[in-house]
């Protein structure tokens, strides 16, 4: 197999066999075939796109290219979540300990990652003592007991997708929909994922702004998962604006037990509860999304969900007190309020600089190497649909210095005032489940 001749084909339009793009995948992760040529390859599927059996073949080489978790020692089937990113998206913290309550097993890795707040593990390291650097054995052994434990990353999981994301990112094809399907895929399969459920946003906040593009997204890595034996479901969720009120680590935190209670915001419940009823259903634990819903429900009223999140924070070494008394987290020397500059209706925001004025705060990350601040962040107190009154605060900024010009004028600058009421805006738009 010549690598000149595949890149032909698929510049042609051809479709490539198995062995061809492992052959590819192979050739690349070990570094017989260089960046030029895997970048031309690149840019052919950008145009020429990839059939259903090639994304699938494309998904299982990546996974093949790097070590797989081994889930098997969990009883039970053991159901991820992944979520295309967005800002503020508590969902993680919230359905990890939501669904595993109602006996759905939640093995979770999770990293720390670059955003406009930390990922899931940075927000978890905000209660005092919490850690994620356990042993597999451990690991294993409190998902089977308490029904939910979180890791660090671990291994080296799908090398060929690290690889050849990072070249995607500086020759421009990024944006190519088979390659993001494939490379979110092989992610949640390597890390042992029996079934999935996508959370795919859409809005200004999302990678995928617009909702057909979306939409295709959702449709190609739920073809995947077929193909691959894993079954797959993927909710379309706004990210017009961010989900819940809070975004920051220690500030979503306590957003999230604030929802575990019952009285989070309407948002942050609504899209737990719509992801947490898929993820009960596809693990054999309800036959119904209407029965899978009404376990959650009832698991959040009787207090079962916030003990379960009490156990699994204790088991790993974290302050479970925290739970009743927020006020242990870790908190910002400043709140600065943010008023509304004239009476109306928010009728716009902007997710996205909202995301990144969290970020000049210091909530997230912008290389590798910056440090965060755990304790500020955002609290919105308006979001769009709801009226406000001039002097009234539109959101609380908290902030480790006394002055905060620039993430301030920022947010101004994201939130849109109009005379008029504006209808509120729909939380899901479509659940793609592949039948
Ligand atoms: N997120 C991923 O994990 N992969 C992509 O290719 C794009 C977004
Ligand atoms: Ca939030």
């Amino acid at each position: 197999m010549r690598t000149v001749d595949l890149i032909a084909k698929k510049r042609d339009g051809g479709e490539l066999s198995d062995a061809e793009i492992r052959y590819l995948i192979r050739g690349y992760t070990d570094g017989s075939i260089p960046d030029y040529q895997m970048s031309a390859w690149a840019m052919a599927v950008y145009f020429r796109g990839m059939t259903p059996q090639e994304r699938a073949d494309l998904t299982m080489a990546m996974v093949d290219s790097g070590d797989r978790i081994d889930l098997s020692g969990i009883a039970g089937t053991k159901v991820d979540k992944h979520s295309t990113g967005g800002v503020g998206d508590t969902t993680t913290l919230v359905l990890a300990p939501l669904v595993a309550s109602v006996g759905v097993p939640v093995a979770k890795m999770s990293g720390r990652g670059l955003g406009h707040t930390g990922g899931t593990v940075d927000k978890l390291e905000s209660i005092p003592g919490f850690h994620v650097e356990i042993s597999n054995e451990r690991f294993l052994e409190l998902v089977n007991r308490n029904g939910l434990a979180v890791i660090g990353q671990s291994g080296d999981l799908t090398p060929a997708d690290k690889k050849l994301y990072a070249l995607r990112d500086v020759t421009a094809t990024v944006e190519s929909m088979p390659l993001i399907a494939s490379s979110i895929m092989s992610k949640k399969i390597a890390a042992g994922a029996d079934a999935i459920v996508l959370d795919v946003k859409t809005g200004d906040g999302a990678f995928m702004k617009g909702l057909d593009a979306a939409r295709g997204l959702a449709r190609a890595m739920v073809d995947i998962g077929g193909r691959v034996g894993r079954k797959t479901i993927a909710v379309l969720s706004d990210m017009s604006q961010p989900l819940g009120y809070a975004i920051g680590n220690a500030l979503e935190v306590k957003e999230a037990i604030d929802t575990l209670r019952g009285q989070g915001p309407r948002d942050l419940y609504e899209l737990s509860l719509t992801l947490g009823s898929h993820m009960v259903v596809l693990a054999g634990k309800a036959g119904t999304t209407e029965e899978a819903r009404r376990l959650l429900e009832r698991s959040v009223s009787s207090g079962q969900a916030l003990a379960t999140f009490k156990t699994f924070l204790a088991a790993q070494g974290g302050d479970a007190d925290v739970v009743d008394r927020p006020e242990r987290l870790p908190t910002a020397a400043y709140r600065i309020p943010v008023p509304a500059p004239k009476d109306g209706y928010v009728s716009r925001m902007s997710a996205e600089r909202i995301g990144t004025a969290a970020m000049l705060l210091g909530a997230g990350r912008a290389t590798k190497e910056s440090t965060i601040d755990l304790a500020v962040g955002i609290v919105l107190h308006k979001k769009i649909g709801d009226r406000t009154v001039q002097g009234e605060p539109l959101a609380t900024i908290h902030s480790s210095r006394e002055r905060a010009d620039e993430a301030i004028s920022m947010l101004l600058e994201s939130i849109e005032i109009a005379p008029d009421p504006v209808p509120a805006l729909p939380l899901v738009y479509d659940v793609i489940d592949g039948r």
